[in-house]
């Protein structure tokens, strides 16, 4: 029976969380940030590095029509919740589980400017850069991950394990 193989165990993930936060917390030293996560595969990410960022500092959440059952995206991004308060002037982190194609990043990234943050930032925990379509970059990148499928810590697969400590592969065959 196929398994999943562990990518990075929790241990991993909470040094190189902590590694972001310290940069961020370097990087808005005295301010405050707005960490907005989108739903739902950020959720555990935004969680641990919000708790690491000793800044001034509130949570807002965002979401997107999101692959549902299927692995590929369709290409087309939907908002399906929109932020809830004010983000004018506000230095605006967008907490995001995986870049991947960076479609929902460059259509995220264009409706939060429409708010005129004073700044907004990309924190992504993972990044597939050979899938990338539209060209974007996050500002803080966990780890650069090779084109496989990976599930847990937030991420799923037709909604299952989200709940793994671990970030794991999930096999071509489980799929
Ligand atoms: P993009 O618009 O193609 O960059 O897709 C980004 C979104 O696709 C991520 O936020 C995830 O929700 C989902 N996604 C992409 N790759 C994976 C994966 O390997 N596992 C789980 N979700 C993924």
């Amino acid at each position: 029976m196929a398994q999943l193989r562990v990518l990075f165990t929790h241990e991993r993930i909470q040094r190189r969380v902590g590694e972001l936060a310290a940069q961020i917390e370097r990087d808005f030293a005295g301010q405050s940030v707005i960490f907005v996560g989108v739903l739902k595969g950020a959720t555990i990410f935004l969680s641990d590095l919000a708790r690491r960022v000793h800044l001034d500092a509130t949570f807002d959440f965002i979401g997107v029509a999101s692959y549902g059952r299927q692995k590929q995206t369709s290409g087309e991004v939907r908002l399906t919740k929109d932020v809830e308060q004010p983000l004018t002037g506000s230095n605006l982190i967008l907490v995001e589980d995986i870049l991947d194609t960076g479609l929902t990043m460059s259509y995220l990234r264009k409706v939060l400017m429409a708010h005129q943050p004073h700044c907004l930032k990309i924190a992504a925990l993972l990044d597939k850069e050979s899938r990338r379509i539209v060209p974007i970059k996050a500002d803080y990148v966990g780890f650069s991950i090779p084109d496989e499928f990976v599930v847990g810590y937030g991420m799923d697969y037709a909604e299952r394990y989200r709940n793994l400590p671990d970030i794991c592969v999930l096999p071509p065959e489980m799929i």
